[in-house]
């Protein structure tokens, strides 16, 4: 979907996504000690609300002006600071390499994830974080949610092979995420989660 169809559904609703963090984000990030992050593909920015809120210093980058809108009346009402960035996430870079960056549900062609990681490693300073999360192709047969189209899934298996040299792997695997669908009952979706460090510099 490009920036206008994101901007429609934006408008369309009060929160597309929940007011709070990935619960992955969360659990795996709670612990690391704040320095800068960006979240790229932000949209309402749960996820760069949460880290401001914990001390971080986030930049949210999202090519829908108006999901970032959204985020940032939240983030006046928590009385937070976030830089709210309008751009593209394959070609933006922040003016200095940040301590983590974040990818939560971007779910683009090879070529373009291809491209993002490229990105997303670029902009992470050495020895920094990068935190992948989206929806599994393990969905197809097993799961609920997110696109349909194979090509824009993903595996922990193939995302790894995208990292630039010398980055280690802390975390790469297929994870559980517990939805609940209109009729009420609990299903499954089921997430690539990726975190792993930049080498460091030296
Ligand atoms: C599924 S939403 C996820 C939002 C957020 N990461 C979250 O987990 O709540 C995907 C977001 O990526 C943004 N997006 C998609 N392609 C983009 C691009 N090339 N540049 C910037 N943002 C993009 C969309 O506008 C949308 O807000």
């Amino acid at each position: 979907m490009d920036a206008a169809g994101w901007n429609a559904r934006y408008a369309a609703s009060e929160l597309v996504w929940s007011a709070t963090p990935n619960q992955y984000v969360e659990a795996r990030l709670a612990s690391l000690p704040p320095g800068r992050a960006v979240d790229l593909g932000a949209g309402e920015g749960r996820n760069a609300l949460w880290l401001a809120g914990l001390g971080w210093q986030a930049s949210a980058v999202d090519f829908s002006d108006a999901g970032l809108a959204k985020g940032a009346a939240i983030a006046e009402r928590l009385g937070v600071e976030i830089d709210w960035v309008c751009a593209d996430v394959l070609s933006w870079a922040p003016v200095e390499p940040v301590d983590l960056t974040l990818v939560a549900y971007l779910q683009f062609p090879l070529a373009e994830r291809r491209r993002l990681v490229a990105n997303a490693c670029a902009m992470t300073a050495p020895g920094g974080t990068l935190f992948w999360i989206s929806h599994d192709s393990h969905n197809l047969p097993h799961g609920v949610g997110g696109p349909q189209d194979p090509s824009l899934l993903t595996t922990a298996d193939e995302l790894a092979t995208l990292l630039d040299e010398g980055w280690d792997v802390i975390e790469a695997s297929r994870v559980e995420r517990q939805v609940t669908a209109a009729d009420a009952t609990r299903e499954t979706a089921y997430d690539t989660l990726l975190i792993a460090r930049a080498p460091a510099g030296g």
